[in-house]
């Protein structure tokens, strides 16, 4: 008999799906027993506003997993365009501490890696864990932000490293559309 659990979206068309949803490109660090850990992530969401909180979601064979678990405190970085070199860097071109080179770091009070180039840091309180699957969501509460440098979002779509382009005002409107919005 079919099993009713089992799901019936294959891998292949789950990737697909996922090429399409395009998203912020951010960098999740921790620090733990003396030693600072960081991967690239793009799934991250913001939870709640009151209280301030957010969802990143982490492969649980990650070096970061088990820092963010020992130090129950993790910080979500969010890139600018010009840092897509970094995002490379922790997304395995380097490994362990190598990864800190590419950038200038500061420790926020949780004791998680702050990258001072960022759009902005947002240093978490671990409250809640989920494991599914090859990940676990984790939920934190956020406990302070730092703004680092200003600029435009690094973002992921369709399998590659992309950057906002505003609509601009003027242009012809697309069916159905009736205004602009400024972003
Ligand atoms: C654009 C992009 C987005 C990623 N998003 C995630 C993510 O949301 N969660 C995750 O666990 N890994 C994500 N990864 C994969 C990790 O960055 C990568 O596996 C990293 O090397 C893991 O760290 P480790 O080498 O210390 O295990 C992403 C990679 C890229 C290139």
């Amino acid at each position: 008999m079919e099993d009713p659990a089992a799901s019936r979206v294959t891998a292949e068309q789950f990737r697909r799906g996922m090429r399409c949803l395009a998203g912020a490109v951010n960098v999740v660090t921790a620090a733990f027993d003396g030693h600072r850990f960081g991967l690239t992530a793009t799934a991250v969401c913001s939870a709640t506003a009151e209280p301030p909180s957010i969802l990143a979601c982490i492969n649980r064979a990650t070096a970061t997993h088990g820092a963010i678990l020992g130090s129950r405190a993790f910080c979500v970085n969010v890139l600018r365009v010009e840092d897509a070199d970094l995002a490379n860097a922790f997304s395995g071109k380097q490994s362990g501490e190598l990864r800190f080179r590419s950038g200038e770091w500061l420790r926020l009070s949780s004791g998680a890696p702050a990258l001072a180039s960022a759009l902005t840091s947002l240093d978490c309180r671990l409250v809640q864990h989920m494991d599914h699957g090859t990940h676990t969501i984790f939920l934190g509460e956020v406990q302070s932000i730092v703004f680092g440098r200003e600029g435009r979002a690094l973002l992921y779509a369709n399998g590659q490293y992309a950057r906002l382009a505003s609509l601009a005002q003027g242009e012809p409107l697309p069916e159905g559309f009736d205004r602009w919005v400024d972003v």
